[in-house]
């Protein structure tokens, strides 16, 4: 009979907790909102990558090239607006590679990796073309 007390005492603790689930169900609402957070990424398919060569370099390359690739960058890179195409293309796939560069290469590395082949090809383009 002594163990049967505290026993029944816990089953009373469990009929309370379970009893305050209402509130539980309550807290589970918040979480929808976030759910639809979760579904709102339509945002980032609508943040710009530009699709044009020459959007692209003013965006993510002028700063250091100039604005039409006339510029030494950094006073290091070679001024690749007099570069052609074909020579473009070969650095900026070299430094993806990390088969290409100098002593300043991690930094195109950075940025070569985070460009695709079509972007390769509009920027390639778009500098050698100015
Ligand atoms: C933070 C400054 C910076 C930015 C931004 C930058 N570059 Fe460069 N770029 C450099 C430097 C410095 C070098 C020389 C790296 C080396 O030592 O090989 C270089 C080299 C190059 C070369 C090879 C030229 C050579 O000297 O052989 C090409 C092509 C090039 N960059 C294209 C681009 C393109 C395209 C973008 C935009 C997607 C870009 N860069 C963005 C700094 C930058």
């Amino acid at each position: 009979m002594k163990f049967f007390i505290p026993f029944l005492s816990s089953l009373l603790v469990l009929g309370c907790t379970q009893e305050s689930k209402p509130p539980k169900s309550a807290l589970d609402a918040p979480s929808n909102p976030v759910v639809a957070q979760t579904h709102t990424p339509p945002r980032e398919t609508t943040t710009k990558v530009p699709t044009d060569g020459a959007s692209l370099f003013t965006q993510q390359c002028a700063s250091c090239h100039g604005a039409k690739g006339e510029k030494s960058a950094l006073g290091k890179s070679k001024i690749i607006a007099n570069l052609t195409q074909e020579e473009i293309t070969h650095a900026l796939k070299g430094y993806q590679s990390q088969s290409y560069g100098k002593e300043m290469k991690a930094i195109m590395e950075g940025r070569a990796k985070g460009l695709n082949e079509e972007q390769i090809g509009l920027l390639s383009d778009y500098i050698s073309g100015h």
